[in-house]
């Protein structure tokens, strides 16, 4: 029997990093700023809002610094970015971060082209990380790609998605993301992981985080739902994609995760119409239409909210 669907959701926003990360365009600080505070306006209380990685690798996050000092800070509103190493956690204790996010991965293949090292080796660069964060009061979540299937091997084994999240949540990460990073994932598939890794890590310390590749990332947000997880990561405009995920797409749109809650009666705290608004400016900035359904869907018919008329 599924469980009964939650009265309320977080979503934490990930487009100004997952979004941006992989965009071939320069995209200029000042536009991730103004995205980030029209995020916040829009009710988003978790925004990913860079990365403090190798600018080599990832260039587009490169002003990493610029970005986390130059934000706009709302109260009640979090601004996590991520660190893969002490290195890039110093950098961003230093530029003002309150919360990171460290990220490994359930395939080995994916972790040596991600960060250039092992799942094991990841967790040992993690160790410091999480001592210092505790030192400092700054709450950590981890992220585990490849949770539903992997770029390099393929099928990936709940247990191996397990044993990295168990890891990451003894380490002291109080969260723990599961991201389908190429958006192979199918309902069943997803509540088989998610059932596996609740063995080890309670079920309201876990997130999805599933990319929308092959058109049912909702689906799966749907069928997490229906198991107990109440967080999930999404990206504005479905916007996203990991340059070390060949031919992975954007997150769930956050226009569209929005708008099931919305129609489902969970409350998000976000505003649609602000958040499709976030996401017009975004996508005018890049030169290209939301992916979004219901942005769409608002942009043409703009008195229809979820499918249902609006006051
Ligand atoms: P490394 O092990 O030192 O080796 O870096 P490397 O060869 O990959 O990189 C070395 C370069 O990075 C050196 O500089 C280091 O100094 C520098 P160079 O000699 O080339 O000038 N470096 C750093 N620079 C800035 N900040 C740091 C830092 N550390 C080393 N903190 C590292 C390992 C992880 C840093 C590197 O491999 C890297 O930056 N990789 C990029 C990973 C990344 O950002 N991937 C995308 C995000 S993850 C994702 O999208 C998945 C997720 O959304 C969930 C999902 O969908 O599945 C979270
Ligand atoms: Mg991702």
């Amino acid at each position: 029997m599924p469980s009964p669907l939650p009265e309320h959701v977080r979503i934490v926003e990930v487009g100004p990093r997952d979004g941006l990360q992989n965009e071939q365009r320069p995209v200029a600080t000042a536009i991730k700023t103004e995205l980030i505070a029209r995020l916040a306006r829009a009710g988003l209380t978790a925004i990913e809002a860079t990365a403090f990685v190798s600018p080599r690798r990832v260039p587009q996050m490169s002003d990493h610094d610029a970005v986390l000092r130059g934000i706009e800070r709302w109260p009640g509103v979090s601004y996590p970015v991520l660190v893969p190493n002490i290195r890039g956690f110093e950098a961003a204790v230093m530029a003002g971060a309150e919360e990171v996010a460290v990220f490994t991965a359930a395939s080995e293949s994916f972790s040596q082209q991600n960060i250039g090292c092992s799942i094991a080796e990841s967790l040992d660069r993690f160790r410091p990380v999480l001592s210092a964060a505790k030192r400092h009061g700054i709450r950590v979540r981890g992220y585990v790609s490849c949770a539903l299937g992997c770029p390099y091997e393929g099928a990936v084994l709940p247990s191996a998605v397990a044993k990295v999240a168990s890891a990451l949540h003894e380490l002291g990460c109080g969260e723990i993301s599961l991201g389908d990073t190429i958006g192979v994932g199918t309902p069943p598939a997803t509540k088989t992981m998610l059932a596996e890794v609740a063995k080890h890590v309670p079920i309201n310390a876990l997130a999805g985080h599933y990319h929308d590749t092959w058109g049912r990332a909702l689906l799966n947000v749907y069928a997490s739902l229906e198991v107990g997880v109440t967080v999930f990561d999404s990206s504005v405009a479905g916007l996203g994609g990991c340059p070390y995920a060949p031919g992975a797409s954007g997150n769930v749109a956050t226009e569209d995760l929005v708008a099931l809650c919305d129609a489902l009666g969970i409350e998000t705290g976000v505003d649609l119409r602000l958040v499709c608004e976030a996401g017009a400016f975004i996508c005018e900035a890049l030169c290209r239409e939301p992916v979004s359904k219901i942005a769409r869907a608002m942009a043409s018919a703009p008195h229809h909210v979820g499918g249902r008329p609006h006051g």
